[in-house]
């Protein structure tokens, strides 16, 4: 496999190290085939909102897989599970679903193309779309970890198509609306790929503003924010509406499932209500569907307040333990970020001007210390329900010891 990998995040290249080969996982753990047993904040990158092996996951997957694991043809659970999409999601009137978050955002971009006539898409810095080719450039997520602003293989005519813009920058994301007059704009609406750096006051509102203004179809990628910072995701927090919704991880409950959603004279355009062509031989799997609706039955009102407690609660241990340290902790419900930088990061520019290589240090001296945090400064930690008081003071006690073994000693206070 490429870098020992079937995904680029998951090397552990940046960090300097061999990736952790895991054999289990149960709760707010995974053990690695070494027999360590680590406090996991990867949560295989945001599904497992309810942490890893939950009964009543295991147990629907169980149940659906005794009865065949695909049919390639339509399940009542597909229409359940549709249903509690757009019963949380007020902008979602219908639900197409893909294997993957890739998917999904390529098919809404190109729903948004059919719509508008248009073309040419906006994207910001530093947010990652998955890796559909136009969505490429200045991404976030392992193109970030890796240093690198855009991916060989991708035709000039492709990137010619998409304008990147600085996230929080309302005046470059309105001179780019009027010079490109794009069929889309593409936004995580609390972006956690370049790390966690929420909108500034009014920014979301200026985006919904400029797309209707120009006809562009705003897409928010909620891939990551969707189902995990409230019952809602980020439009219920910001208090904003797409026009179409990107949706991954939580949805499939950690089985391979996401989606796309939005108004139904949008959605009616795809295939085969209209001419929009989209397909997937698993999409809508019935063991994904299965782990995602027993996912979402379980997270009602009191979840979400828990999750953002326990996030708080680990923000601030973190905060402690960093003490005077040139470090900022950028949090939201659900969604942390532990930045080496002594200023606030606004932007993809204040995301890499952090000290990676502290980071670098910081991350394996956690590993050492029983504590697996995501392995790049551009990405999340990814708190679940499963995590408790016992987990966040184990790892704060472990990033004492780390912030001193990665900062001190070294010029860098
Ligand atoms: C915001 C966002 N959109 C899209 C994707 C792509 O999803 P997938 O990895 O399922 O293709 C990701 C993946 O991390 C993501 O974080």
């Amino acid at each position: 496999m490429p870098g020992g990998v079937n995904s680029p995040v998951r090397a552990m290249g940046a960090i300097g190290r061999d990736p952790i080969f895991i054999e289990r996982g149960e709760g707010p753990h995974v053990w690695d085939v070494d027999g360590n047993r680590y406090v996991d904040w990867v949560s295989s990158w945001g599904p497992l909102i309810l942490g890893h092996a939950h009964p009543k996951v295991v147990e629907a997957v169980r149940e659906a897989a005794s009865r065949g694991t695909s049919y390639g043809a339509p399940t009542e659970g597909e229409l359940e599970l549709a249903a509690e999409v757009a019963e949380r999601l007020a902008s979602v009137e219908m639900v197409r679903m893909t294997s993957s978050g890739t998917e999904a955002s390529m098919s809404a971009i190109r729903l948004a193309r059919a719509a508008t006539g248009r073309e040419r898409i906006v994207k910001f810095a530093g947010a990652y779309h998955g890796h559909v080719d136009g969505l490429l450039a200045e991404a976030g997520s392992g193109m970030a970890t890796a240093g690198v602003p855009a991916s060989p293989g991708v035709t000039e005519a492709q990137a010619a198509m998409t304008i990147v813009v600085p996230w929080n920058d309302p005046e470059a994301l309105a001179a780019a609306v009027d010079q490109a007059s794009p069929a889309a704009i593409i936004a995580e609406p609390l972006p956690a790929n370049m790390g966690v750096v929420p909108p500034a006051k009014g920014f979301i509102e200026r985006l919904r503003e400029l797309a209707t203004q120009s006809g562009a179809i705003l897409i928010l990628d909620e891939v990551i924010s969707g189902f995990r910072v409230a019952r809602g995701g980020a439009q219920e927090l910001l208090g904003v509406e797409a026009d179409l919704t990107v949706m991954g991880k939580v949805i499939g409950g950690g089985l391979p499932a996401a989606a796309y959603g939005g108004r139904r004279e949008l959605m009616e355009r795809v295939a085969p209500a209209g001419d929009v062509y989209q397909a997937g031989t698993l999409s809508g799997n019935p063991l994904a569907v299965a782990a995602g609706l027993a996912t979402l039955r379980e997270l009602d009102g009191d979840s979400y307040r828990r999750l953002g407690e326990l996030t708080g609660s680990l923000a601030a241990g973190l905060g402690r333990a960093a003490g005077e340290r040139p470090v900022r902790i950028a949090s939201v419900p659900g969604l942390l970020t532990v930045f080496f930088s002594a200023e606030p990061v606004r932007d993809f520019a204040g995301a890499s001007a952090c000290d990676a290589d502290a980071y670098a240090r910081f991350c394996r001296a956690m590993l050492d210390r029983d504590v697996y945090p995501p392995a790049s400064q551009f990405e999340a930690w990814f708190p679940s329900l499963a995590h408790d008081e016992d987990a966040i003071e184990a790892t704060v006690e472990a990033a004492a010891e780390s912030f001193a073994e990665a900062l001190d000693g070294r010029g860098d206070r």
